[in-house]
This record gives structure tokens, C-alpha cells and sequence, in this order.
């Protein structure tokens, strides 16, 4: 059993469910019991529907929808209602899709938790993907460079009802001092010193994150791919664990 600290710690990890299909979905599933939050993205998602929600819930764990919304506001307000409906923890949207899209989905979210007795998720707003590089910026005719545009995105969603930003690990100074304790950050790219970087390029270690002002982290291979996941977890938690000590 776990004391009720590193519960608390466990929360703050989102398992990335990045996997084809269901079976491999249940085995990642089967191999982290102590992991309260997995991430169902676009790939899980697309293959297998929402039947992968009910599945995560069926292990007692909670979802965060990766779909990354971005689409006029009447059909990112319906796409809302419906991930509603299926009682998840978190969803994500694309801030670029504007101050109504957001704020519509705010209220969406609100009005159908309500309606259906499901909790309300926390919507979180990605701002720039970080695989875009300035000149990619320039190109698809952003002016600002990628931390300001960040920035100015962060603080329209901020300004339309959003209380979570997802960002990269180098980011969360910045938002956390520019947009205040509230605001809850999210952040993929994490990587403990004991794992390898793989493809991820700006990466930092889940103490680091935290002491930087990170409320989530994003977790997948250097966990999912360990040879024994489980205590890969809870190595992570022990070094959160010793790192909130400290501060
Ligand atoms: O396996 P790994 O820990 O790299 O997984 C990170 C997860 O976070 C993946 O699901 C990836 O799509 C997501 N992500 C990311 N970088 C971003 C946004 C999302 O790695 N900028």
C-alpha cells in the first residue's frame, strides 16, 4: 500500500499510454497498478475509439484525452460534451484555435459535468508544438519567436477560462512567474537521469521539473519501456519524493 505522500506524488505523473491497440494498452495497464493518470492520444485513440476511456477506468485510473482539439467553436463545444460524457480527468485543445473555441469549451465542459453528474476535466491549452522550430514559425506566419508566442498564447487561454497550460520543460520559469501559482502546468519531454533521451531533445528530470513549478509531468518510454515499469514508477516517485524535501 502506499502512504497517502506518495499517492499524492503518483498523481502527478501522467503515464503516456502511447501504444496501438487495446492488448498493448492493458499490458502498460497491467505492469504500473500504482499509476493513478494515463494519457490515451491520438494514435490509441484513433485505432480503438472510446472504448480505450472505459478501459483505463476499468483499472480504476483516470484519463487525459491527448486529442489536442482545434476547430471552430460549435464543434470543439460538441467534441467536449462528448469526452464529458465519458467522465474523464483531462483534455487537451490547441490555444491558436482562438478566445471563443476556448472559451466555448470552457463552458461546454462546465454545463455537461453538471448535466451528467461526470466531473469537470481540466482543459489544457497547447500552446506551440515544441517540434516547431522558428523558422517553421516564420513559415506558417507566426511574428513572434517561439517564447513569446507561448506567452501571448498561455495568456489568451488564461483569458478565456483556461487553468492549464501544456508547455516544455524550459517554459515553466517563464509561465509560472508571467501567469502566477494558479495556473497549473503540464509538462512532457521529462526524462530521470538514469533513462535514455531517445528522440526528446530539450529534456529535464522529474525532480527538476517540480522545483521548477511543473504541477504534471508527462511520463512515457523511459516508464512504459523500463524493464520492470513498475519500479521505474516508483523510482520517480522516490526522487520527486526526495526533492519536495528538500524545497
Ligand atoms: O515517451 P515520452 O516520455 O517521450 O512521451 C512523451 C509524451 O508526451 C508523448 O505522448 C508525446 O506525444 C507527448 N508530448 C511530447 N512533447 C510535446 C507534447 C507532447 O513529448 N511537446
Amino acid at each position: 500500500m502506499m502512504n497517502q505522500n506518495n499517492l499524492e506524488l503518483s498523481r502527478k505523473i501522467i503515464i503516456a499510454l502511447d501504444v496501438k491497440n487495446r492488448d498493448e494498452a492493458r499490458k502498460v495497464l497491467e505492469s504500473l497498478p500504482e499509476a493513478r493518470i494515463f494519457k490515451v492520444g491520438l494514435e490509441l485513440y484513433t485505432a480503438e475509439g472510446p472504448a480505450m476511456i472505459e478501459l483505463v477506468k476499468s483499472y480504476g485510473k483516470e484519463v487525459f484525452l491527448d486529442l489536442k482539439l482545434h476547430d471552430i467553436p460549435n464543434t470543439v463545444a460538441g467534441a467536449v460534451r462528448s469526452a464529458v460524457r465519458h467522465g474523464i480527468s483531462m483534455l487537451t485543445l490547441h490555444t491558436s484555435g482562438g478566445r471563443e473555441m476556448m472559451s466555448k469549451a470552457v463552458e461546454s465542459a462546465r454545463e455537461t459535468a453538471e448535466k451528467e453528474g461526470k466531473p469537470v476535466p481540466l482543459l489544457l491549452g497547447v500552446t506551440v508544438l515544441t517540434s516547431l522550430s522558428d523558422s517553421e514559425l516564420e513559415e506558417i506566419g507566426y511574428r513572434l519567436d517561439s517564447k513569446n508566442q507561448v506567452l501571448r498564447l498561455a495568456r489568451l487561454a488564461l483569458d478565456s477560462g483556461l487553468k492549464a497550460i501544456v508547455c516544455s520543460p524550459q517554459e515553466i520559469e517563464l509561465l509560472r512567474s508571467e501567469l502566477g501559482s494558479e495556473i497549473k502546468l503540464i509538462t512532457p519531454g521529462i526524462r530521470p537521469a538514469w533513462a535514455e533521451a531517445q528522440d526528446q531533445k530539450r529534456i529535464m528530470t522529474p525532480a527538476e521539473a517540480i522545483s521548477k513549478g511543473a504541477d504534471f509531468l508527462v511520463i512515457g518510454r523511459p516508464i512504459t519501456r523500463a524493464p520492470v515499469p513498475r519500479e521505474a514508477f516508483s523510482r520517480v516517485v522516490e526522487e520527486l519524493k526526495a526533492s519536495v524535501k528538500r524545497t
